[in-house]
């Protein structure tokens, strides 16, 4: 349902409370009996049914912000942008650690960003230009007794004084309704505004699609590229003073690399032992540090799998011990399969146009042992590699 901002004031003020209370009871059944229950309890169907969606979202928020999702409110778009609350906190501690004390959030959402940086201490001015969105932000603000550190302001992100801020964060809404825009030129404030920020305030974060063009990156900026459990999740650029390191990959909670992002790993024949490395570590470029951790060398300059004698336990990385080599072709792939009684297969691909999920079908497996099958190429030419997970 589209809630109108006077019908999430009334859900955010204390009226809203109780009735959140008995939507977030009744809400476990089926929805229609969940609207009647509230309706049955003197609840106005507008309220109620915002109540359900609230509780709802409440309940889809919790994977993103933990125990603070009970106490939170969303709109769906703002929760599905929000960026997750421990990236946020890591934005939030690294902008306190560089001495930030206030910082204006462009385009704020539902607040993330915004939450977090008042949590590490920073004075926020949170600039939204979506009315309900905005009010949301706030009513979180308030809800975290972050209220005092935070003043939201319903306004167009283009039009607002920077003059006197420390640090700007800007996450542009890169969605049309429900595509995902990968065009910048298509980002919302405008990829000319985003781009022109560093140069109005130095330490500018720039919050990007994890799939940006290198070359859209600011020139001095540090662009790092952040994984939670192998998802890459966002890509970052801290600019002026913020940057450390041309390119840093964060594996969130595990661990952290960083380089030039320009360096070429040494190439040579494959090895016993194939590195497929973390996402955040391949879109930063830093598969070259990433190998030099490991004494290891690519089989084709340009795929980023990494091969070593010896299994390396590294946290960048999943391991896969090589069993055969052979040239791409189904028939050869499933003979092979077949001989080792392979029923169950996963496929990684680098470098190949293979189809997966035609393969899986055309490779008509049974059996009981499980394989690992790499499509990649070697100097050039399309190999399938037979292995397993080194555990
Ligand atoms: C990707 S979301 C921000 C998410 C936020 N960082 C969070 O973690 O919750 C981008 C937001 O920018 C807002 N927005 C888009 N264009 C804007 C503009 N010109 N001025 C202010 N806000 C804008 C959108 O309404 C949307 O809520």
């Amino acid at each position: 349902m589209v809630v109108r901002p006077e019908l999430f004031a009334r859900l955010a003020a204390p009226e809203g409370e109780p009735v959140l209370a008995a939507a977030t009871h009744v809400s476990r059944g089926d929805p229609l009996a969940a609207a009647q229950a509230l309706r049955a309890r003197g609840v106005p169907a507008d309220l109620g049914a915002a109540a359900l969606t609230q509780v709802e979202l409440r309940s889809r928020a919790g994977a993103k912000f933990g125990a603070d999702a009970a106490r939170m409110f969303f709109t769906r778009a703002g929760l599905e942008q929000a960026t997750r609350g421990p990236v946020a906190a890591r934005h939030a501690a690294r902008l306190a650690a560089a001495g930030v004390g206030t910082l204006v959030d462009l385009g704020c959402g539902i607040g993330a960003d915004t939450l977090a940086a008042a949590r590490a201490g920073i004075a926020v001015t949170a600039v939204e230009a979506d009315p309900l969105t905005a009010a949301v932000a706030a009513a979180n603000a308030a809800a975290l007794g972050l209220a005092d550190r935070v003043t939201v302001r319903c306004a167009d992100a283009t039009e607002v004084d920077l003059a006197g801020a420390d640090a700007v964060f800007c996450d542009p809404a890169r969605r049309t309704g429900t595509t995902r825009v990968f065009d910048p030129a298509a980002y919302s404030p405008p990829w000319a505004f985003v781009a022109d920020l560093p140069r109005r305030v130095p330490r500018t974060v720039l919050k990007l699609a994890p799939g940006i063009d290198h070359a859209l990156i600011p020139a001095g900026a540090e662009a790092e590229w952040v994984s939670v459990n192998g998802d890459v999740v966002e890509a970052a650029a801290w600019c002026g003073p913020l940057a450390r390191v041309p390119r840093r990959a964060t594996l969130l909670g595990r661990a952290e690399l960083t380089g030039s992002g320009t360096a070429g790993a040494p190439v040579g024949p494959p090895r016993r032992y194939l590195h497929d490395p973390d996402g955040a570590v391949v879109r930063s470029h830093l598969v070259a540090e990433f190998a030099a951790t490991i004494g290891g060398t690519l089989a084709d300059p340009s795929i980023a799998y990494v091969y070593t004698d010896e299994p390396a336990a590294t946290p960048y990385a999943r391991c896969l011990e090589i069993a055969e080599r052979l040239p791409f072709s189904l028939k050869r792939l499933r003979a092979a399969l077949r001989e080792r009684g392979v029923g169950r297969v996963e496929i990684l691909k680098r470098g190949s146009a293979v189809d997966v999920q035609r393969l899986r079908r055309d490779l008509r497996l049974s059996g009981p042992a499980a394989a690992s099958v790499v499509l990649t190429r070697v100097a050039g030419a399309p190999v399938a590699l037979i292995g397993s997970p080194v555990p």
